[in-house]
């Protein structure tokens, strides 16, 4: 699949996710590229920490997992982007076709979206439409199929922790 940076997911993810950008292409003339997949604890160290240079530890933490709690880390999770890029990690994705496309369709595939609109207190992080777990055909149908939002309220677990910060 097109990317920015190398992908790299389980396998069952990434044959899903290749699945999803053909489908994009041939259903609706879309082209899709991964922005961002496996992501080791040193990545996510980075990505962390550069956040929290630019923005602030608050921001930093509605926009990134800390070391250690991303789902990225698992080989699970891809941040989706538009050909030609815009809306790149920006909420304005979910506004593109590609966004809505996604929004729509990635179930069909196994995949949610996991950060929705109106989502931060349970999951503890801002509207990301670009970012999509792999939870495989089954869970996705049903939470497609029963509209809840995210896997917090699915499984009955309690709001993300704020770390404390
Ligand atoms: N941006 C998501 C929350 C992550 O860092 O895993
Ligand atoms: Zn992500």
């Amino acid at each position: 699949m097109p990317y920015t940076n190398e992908p790299f997911l389980r396998s069952a993810a990434a044959e899903a996710a290749q699945q999803l950008f053909a489908a994009a292409e041939a259903e609706a003339g879309l082209r899709l590229q991964s922005l961002s997949t496996y992501r080791s604890y040193n990545t996510q160290v980075r990505v962390y920490n550069d956040i929290v240079a630019n923005r602030g530890q608050d921001y930093a933490n509605r926009r990134s997992a800390q070391p250690g709690h991303s789902e990225h880390q698992t080989g699970l999770s891809i941040d989706i982007g538009s050909i030609p890029a815009s809306c790149a990690f920006d909420p304005c994705f979910g506004d593109t076709a590609h966004g809505r496309w996604l929004a729509d369709n990635a179930w069909r595939f196994g995949f949610h979206l996991r950060y929705p609109e109106g989502g931060t207190p349970v999951t503890g992080y801002d509207y990301e439409p670009w970012h999509f777990r792999y939870v495989g055909l089954e869970l996705a149908a049903e939470l497609h199929e029963t509209g809840i939002p995210t896997l917090e309220e699915f499984f009955g677990l309690p709001p993300a922790p704020d770390y404390g910060n």
